[in-house]
């Protein structure tokens, strides 16, 4: 029970990862507010979270957009009464494309929800973490955003960013009882995933084969780093980026 009474919100919720983190905090001994731009999705895994007995409410919310982000924080609070912990886990890639064919409407798309939602997220969070006098957050970057991606320029520049503001946040915030840190996962096995592999013959081989491990990550692992770097056990850590990535970063050749 690594976050028993505290509140957590988690956006991008209601599926993959951040579903998996949801109901992980709410194992965890934690309230939480599961944000999706899909309702439904939301919904599902608040009722997920019922059924094992934890306490949860879904809200409709655009990460890109200021005054949902607001409303959303402002629902969890006022549900809840505070807000202890985050994890800024919505985003969205900007397609396949080799530099120069990347259109700049998906660049901006990719952007608004990937990055500046962050940003926006951080934004209204951080007060009202003050409020209850500290908390911790932990934004979802990637290992893309570590060592570049080829044909993924928009999503990897992306999470390089998500990378820099979360070390920028836990600088301006480090004195005043916030812990600002982020988890960089390897491939997960999240439906996106499983379907590309459907749809291109041996890919998942040759996805299993770029980490150390071997095979892919599942996202109930990424929630465990993420719930970990939230609770109290992580008190000294902040401006972190953790690889959590079956040792893609120690694996230059596939054997
Ligand atoms: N799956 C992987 O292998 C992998 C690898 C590295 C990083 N990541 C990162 O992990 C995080 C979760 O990835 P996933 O694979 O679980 O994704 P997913 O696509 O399964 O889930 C993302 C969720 O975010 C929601 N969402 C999309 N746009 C939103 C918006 N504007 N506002 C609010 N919610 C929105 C979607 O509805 C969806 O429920 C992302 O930040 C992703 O970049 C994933």
């Amino acid at each position: 029970m690594l976050l028993a009474g505290k509140v957590g919100l988690v956006t991008g919720g209601g599926d993959g990862i951040g579903r998996a983190t949801a109901i992980t905090f709410a194992k965890d001994g934690a309230k939480v507010a599961v944000a999706d731009i899909r309702l439904k999705a939301a919904e599902e895994t608040v009722s997920l979270i019922k059924a094992l007995g934890g306490e949860a409410i879904a809200i409709e919310a655009d990460v890109s957009n200021e005054e949902s982000v607001k409303a959303m924080v402002e629902k969890t609070v006022a549900t809840f009464g505070s807000l202890d912990c985050a994890s800024n886990n919505a985003a969205l890639g900007g397609g396949f494309n080799m530099i120069p064919d990347v259109e700049a409407d998906n660049w901006d798309r990719c952007h608004s929800v990937t990055l500046k939602g962050v940003w926006l997220c951080l934004k209204y969070e951080i007060p009202a973490m003050l409020a209850n006098g500290g908390g911790a957050i932990v934004n979802i970057a990637s290992l893309s955003g570590v060592r570049g991606e080829t044909m993924q320029s928009p999503y990897s520049a992306a999470k390089g960013g998500v990378i820099a503001l979360t070390r920028t946040a836990a600088a301006e915030y480090a004195q005043k009882g916030i812990r600002v840190n982020a988890v960089n996962p390897g491939g997960i096995r999240t439906k996106a995933l499983v379907g590309y592999f459907k749809s291109v013959p041996g890919a998942e081989k040759e996805t299993a084969g770029v980490h150390a491990m071997r095979r892919l990550g599942e996202p109930e692992e990424i929630a465990d780093a993420v719930a970990y770097l939230c609770s109290d056990r992580s008190s000294f850590i902040t401006g972190h980026a953790l690889n959590v990535d079956g040792g893609i970063m120690v694996n230059p050749h596939t054997m």
